[in-house]
């Protein structure tokens, strides 16, 4: 199977509150993207990285990874699945029988291990799958005044996580079909349910997380140092 990996990258990363998009923050000797980058690249089964880019981007240019024979660059959008479709666009011109391997820019620590994991879950799901953890605290529903309304069942919650995998033919399909709809999409997965498709879910690694604000760059430098 012919494996595309997209990565949006043209978020500006407000809630991290620096002075440039949180994906050009240092971890280490690199930049974040680059961490991501390095992962995906390295793979085997990955032909191709697509990354989507905000039209105004002055930091990509700058890593050693922009040259890299398996990379392009595309144009993202307003909304993170505005990029994704960017560039999912530009993966149907280059083969639109591969599969898409969605992963954020913003998280650095994904490893090999759960790229094979979910890439191998393809028998399982057919129709595609994500990374996820089970959700591991007791889980409130609030009323619009933060009281606790009712306790919601843990047991079948899980985090959505990234990378997603499904077929580029029809995540192309679903995700325009939504965005035109003007449903709310916060992943590939969602794009997916719309469209009636029950994607699975694998259980990843909790260190696999989402730089988001300023104590997360000191969560991920710590794993960063453990692998
Ligand atoms: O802001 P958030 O952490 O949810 O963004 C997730 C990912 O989506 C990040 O890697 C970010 O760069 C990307 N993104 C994008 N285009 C946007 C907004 C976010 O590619 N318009």
């Amino acid at each position: 199977q012919s494996i595309i990996a997209i990565v949006p990258a043209a978020g500006i990363g407000s809630r991290m509150g620096a002075d440039k998009p949180k994906q050009y923050l240092m971890l280490g000797q690199q930049s974040i993207l680059a961490h991501t980058l390095d992962v995906l690249l390295s793979h085997e089964c990955i032909v191709q990285v697509i990354v989507a880019l905000h039209p105004q981007d002055q930091y990509f240019k700058q890593l050693p990874q922009a040259k890299h024979p398996k990379l392009m660059q595309v144009i993202g959008g307003g909304e993170r699945a505005d990029s994704v479709l960017a560039a999912l666009d530009h993966a149907m011109s280059i083969n639109p029988c591969a599969w898409a391997l969605v992963h954020d820019a913003a998280r650095p620590c994904l490893r090999h291990e759960d790229i094979n994991k979910l890439i191998g879950s393809l028998k399982q799901y057919p129709q595609g799958a994500i990374l996820a953890a089970p959700v591991r605290d007791t889980m409130k529903r609030s009323d619009a005044n933060g009281l606790i309304t009712n306790t919601v069942e843990r047991a079948l919650l899980w985090h959505a996580l990234t990378p997603q995998f499904f077929p580029i033919v029809a995540l192309q399909h679903n995700l325009s079909k939504a965005l035109a709809a003007n449903v709310s999409i916060t992943d590939e997965a969602s794009a997916m349910e719309w469209a009636g498709v029950m994607p699975g879910l694998v259980s990843g690694r909790v260190d696999n997380i989402k730089v988001t604000h300023p104590d997360d760059l000191q969560l991920a430098a710590l794993f960063m140092s453990q692998s």
